[in-house]
Parts: C-alpha cells; sequence; structure tokens
C-alpha cells in the first residue's frame, strides 16, 4: 500500500521516533544516495521559500530531483481535475509534495496518487513543520517527553493544529493561549491534553518553548484588519518571554512578521532558534522522503 503523510496522525510514534533518527543521521552526513533518480513533484498553490528549497535540495542530495510546478503552470488550474492530475503524475513521477488551499484538495490528490504524497502545508495541517520542529526541540533540550511548549496567536492555525497532533504523540504539553475566537477545535484537541487559555501568561507558565506563527495566515488576508486587532495582546515580546521559563527558546515557522505577533528584541535575540529550526526543515523531509519513497 503506498504511505502518504497528509497529516500528523499518519505517522505512527516509532514511525516519528526512527523519522527524527533518521534526520540526524543525514544531518551528520547529508550526501547519501537513498533515492538515487527518483523524482518528487512539487504542486504549489501558495507562495513559499522554506518548503520549497529545503524539498529541492533535499531530494537532490538524496540522489534524485525535484520538479517545481507552480499553481500557474499546470492544468489543473484550468479545470483538470485532481484525480487525473494525480494519475497522470504518478505514471512520471516517485512521490509528490503539495502546497495546497482545502485540505480535502490533497486528500483527493492522494486518494488517485499510486505514489506516496507529501503535505507540504494546507489551511488545516503542516505537518513537515511539525516534523523539524520537534527535531529542533530535541536537539536543544535533549529530550521531548515531559516538556511544555506554549503555542501563542492564531491558534487555530495549521501550524498550531501540526504542534497539538504531534506533541500529544511524542508526551509534549502543549499550551496555547490564545483570544477565544482563535481557540483550537474540538476535533484537533481530542484524545489529547492540550490547555487552552485566553491569558498568553498563563500559556507560557513554566514553557521550555514558546512558539507563535503569523496572525495572518495565507488565505486569511480578507481578515487581516480584524485578526491585527483581535491578536494584538497576544504578540510575544521580551516581557512574556520572561514568563515562561528561564531557559525557554523562542520558535517561529518563519516567514515571520516582526512588530506583530513578535518583536525583532524575541525573534533576533539569544533564546531565538529560528534559523536553527529553518535548517531542521531539510533533514527532516530527507527521512521523511526516504520513509515514503524508498
Ligand atoms: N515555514 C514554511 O513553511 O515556510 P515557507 O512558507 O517559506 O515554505
Ligand atoms: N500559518 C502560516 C504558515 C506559513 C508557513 C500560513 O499558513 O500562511
Amino acid at each position: 500500500m503506498v504511505r502518504h503523510f497528509l497529516c500528523d496522525d499518519d505517522l505512527e510514534k516509532e514511525d516519528v521516533e526512527r523519522l527524527l533518527k533518521l534526520a540526524g543521521d543525514l544531518k551528520a552526513r547529508p550526501i547519501q544516495p537513498l533515492l538515487p533518480n527518483k523524482t518528487l513533484a512539487m504542486i504549489f498553490a501558495k507562495p513559499s521559500t522554506r518548503t520549497r528549497v529545503s524539498f529541492e535540495v533535499g531530494i537532490s542530495q538524496l540522489g534524485g530531483q525535484g520538479l517545481y510546478l507552480g499553481m500557474n503552470d499546470i492544468q489543473l488550474k484550468r479545470g483538470e481535475t485532481i484525480a487525473d492530475t494525480a494519475k497522470t503524475l504518478s505514471r512520471y513521477v516517485d512521490g509528490i509534495m503539495a502546497r495546497l488551499f482545502a485540505h480535502s484538495d490533497i486528500v483527493e490528490l492522494a486518494k488517485y496518487s499510486s505514489v506516496p504524497v507529501i503535505n507540504g502545508l494546507t489551511d488545516t495541517w503542516h505537518p513537515c513543520q511539525a516534523l523539524a520542529d520537534y527535531l529542533t526541540i530535541k536537539e536543544k533540550k535533549g529530550k521531548l517527553e515531559g516538556l511544555k511548549l506554549a503555542f501563542v496567536g492564531d491558534g487555530k492555525n495549521n501550524v498550531a493544529n501540526s504542534l497539538i497532533r504531534l506533541g500529544a504523540k511524542l508526551g509534549v504539553q502543549v499550551s496555547i493561549g490564545a483570544p477565544k475566537e482563535y481557540w483550537p477545535s474540538k476535533e484537533i484537541t481530542k484524545g489529547t491534553k492540550t490547555k487552552v487559555t485566553a491569558n498568553p501568561k498563563e500559556a507560557v507558565k513554566g514553557a521550555d518553548v514558546v512558539y507563535t506563527d503569523v496572525w495572518v495566515s495565507m488565505g486569511d488576508e480578507a481578515e487581516m484588519a480584524k485578526r491585527k486587532a483581535i491578536l494584538k495582546p497576544f504578540q510575544v515580546n521580551g516581557t512574556l518571554m520572561r514568563a515562561a521559563k528561564k531557559d525557554a527558546i523562542f520558535m517561529h515557522c518563519l516567514p515571520a512578521h516582526r512588530g506583530e505577533e513578535v518583536t525583532s528584541e524575541v525573534i533576533d535575540g539569544k533564546q531565538s532558534v529560528v534559523f536553527d529550526q529553518a535548517e531542521n526543515r531539510l533533514h527532516a523531509q530527507k527521512a521523511l522522503m526516504v520513509m515514503l519513497m524508498r
């Protein structure tokens, strides 16, 4: 059976642990021809810096090649169905990575694809981001089990959803500090020990990791003014960081908007690990491709 990675629950805990270990090996020895001559198609309906570059460089370091397919360049935009696109691409390539809007679209793509499909972000999930994030936390803190991660800001976006689900699997206590309008949905927190509060200070109290993301995700632009107003008290600044553990690290999936969800003082400060985190996208996704495409 073809294995896809559409959301965090698609990997068992043991798979994630194996993946994090392999990612560490690949970080130490980046050039290993584990996917010789394999091709990864990369469909992008939204812009990207990190996801595009890390997948393209990653597959090439593994001996294969990436094929960038912008939404304006393929027939999908002109009405070719997702099913026909999936069936066609499956005849040429060994894996498909897609960044789309509706999550149901990537589910449809996977349904008709006979090669593994990887979610490079949808409106609901950003599972590759969460893999790299927990790899980073493990490197910085030496463990995952028992740690507390506080996510402050838009608590119902794709990044928050993925951190909640994967964190629960790995024994990380995730706390969401968000205005009620942006609390995670019940389906996301179901079966997890996620704590949700409208008080950002309470969310970060005792946290080992303070995490935030943009207030206006790709696709949410129509709500920009409303979001910026409601989320303003949830900015991660020096005062909020001081309410976390002394040795807490600051994380952000990037791109960041300095002066909105985070101040320059914090993102450019000593506790910030955002570029180690960005680098780990490469190592984690290489491990993922090896696990799914070999
Ligand atoms: N974090 C992340 O996915 O970045 P890009 O949008 O640049 O790919
Ligand atoms: N939540 C953000 C993440 C970008 C990597 C978005 O969807 O735009």
